[in-house]
């Protein structure tokens, strides 16, 4: 830039981003597996939705496949933290395979709840999206034909249920939090009589990122999401940011960052989905800082302290299967 100075660029870093609890529990796990077991530790499906903690992890000795078949009889394996459906865990128990189940406690809560709705009769109607593995994971929980999805609002209306008066309802936990209460309240007016969880089960870290995102949209031209475009909350969050007025771009990396973007950008916001690690926010401030003369606010709506315990095998530090 020959003397030329840069031009200036006011960054605003929403906060809380990134690493959720779940997650962080998640890449513990395997690491603390790999630790006690030595390498190759077997995970299943991608740990968290995140390439750089993939990997990482593989750098380290650990092997991601899709499905239990491809891992051999003697092996550790880690279920990853969007959760599995029942048989995952039980084919591995009848194979005599040591796990380890990753899945996030907001996940395996809502597990439980779907459970007990079926218990009682309940047919269930699942606010989520179609295909993912969390979503693929609940309906795991429950017999066949107990559980409905529903993924918009349009579904939600269409819905026609056997007995209108015996449904419950829940979600998946990264959802956007506007288009979810818009269909939780067509399902309440349509059917008075379904029970849902108190609150809702979209996990406190998809609610207060998403809210951090909306704090500075308002602020900014453009705005940079981290994620992997399989991660749904990090798919909300450019959601969000565009409802907020912003254009917003999902990238993995800085070296996806598209410099046109920034034509005529002068306020530029950046977050990370929950799976993705700080290491990743600060490649692409630094990025930005060869190009632009950058100055960092960081914007707070919600201070998170919550740390989920580890599974008790890995904790005490015996071995085994869980
Ligand atoms: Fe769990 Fe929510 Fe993270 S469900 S894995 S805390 S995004």
């Amino acid at each position: 830039l020959h003397g030329e100075s840069k031009p200036p660029l006011q960054l605003l870093l929403a906060a809380p981003r990134g690493f959720c609890a779940g997650v962080d529990r998640a890449i513990k796990i395997v690491e603390l597996a790999l630790e006690q077991h030595g390498a190759p530790v077997y995970v299943r499906h991608e740990i968290v939705h995140n390439r750089f903690v993939v990997d990482s992890l593989k750098a380290k000795g650990a092997i991601f496949v899709e499905e239990l078949d491809e891992v051999p009889d003697d092996a550790h394996v880690v279920f990853s933290a969007h959760g599995v459906p029942k048989s995952v865990p039980q084919n591995a128990q009848d194979r005599g395979l040591a796990y380890l189940d990753a899945t996030c406690p907001l996940v395996s809560k809502v597990h439980r709840q779907a459970e007990r709705q079926v218990e009682a009769g309940r047919h269930i109607v699942f606010v989520g999206h179609k295909g993912h593995p969390e979503v693929v994971g609940t309906f795991g929980q429950v017999p066949a034909g107990t559980m409905s999805l529903v993924e918009t609002a349009e579904d939600a209306r269409n819905f026609q249920p056997d007995d209108p008066e015996n449904l419950s309802f829940l979600t998946q936990t990264t959802l956007s939090v506007d288009d979810t209460a818009e269909i939780v309240q067509i399902l309440q007016e349509r059917f008075p009589s379904i029970v849902g969880p108190k609150g809702e089960d979209i996990c406190y870290a998809t609610s207060n990122r998403q809210e951090s995102v909306k704090a500075i949209a308002n602020r900014c031209q453009l705005v940079i999401v981290i994620g992997a475009p399989n991660s749904s909350n990090s798919l909300r969050l450019v959601e969000v940011a565009k409802r907020g007025g912003a254009q917003s771009y999902l990238v993995q990396r800085a070296s996806e960052i598209n410099l046109s973007w920034l034509d005529g950008v002068t306020t530029m916001g950046l977050t990370a989905g929950a799976s993705a690690p700080e290491i990743l926010v600060r490649e692409i401030v630094d990025h930005l800082g060869r190009f632009f003369d950058v100055k960092e606010e960081q914007v707070t709506t919600a201070e998170e302290s919550i740390i989920f315990k580890l599974p008790r095998e890995l904790a005490n530090e015996t071995s085994g299967a869980a």
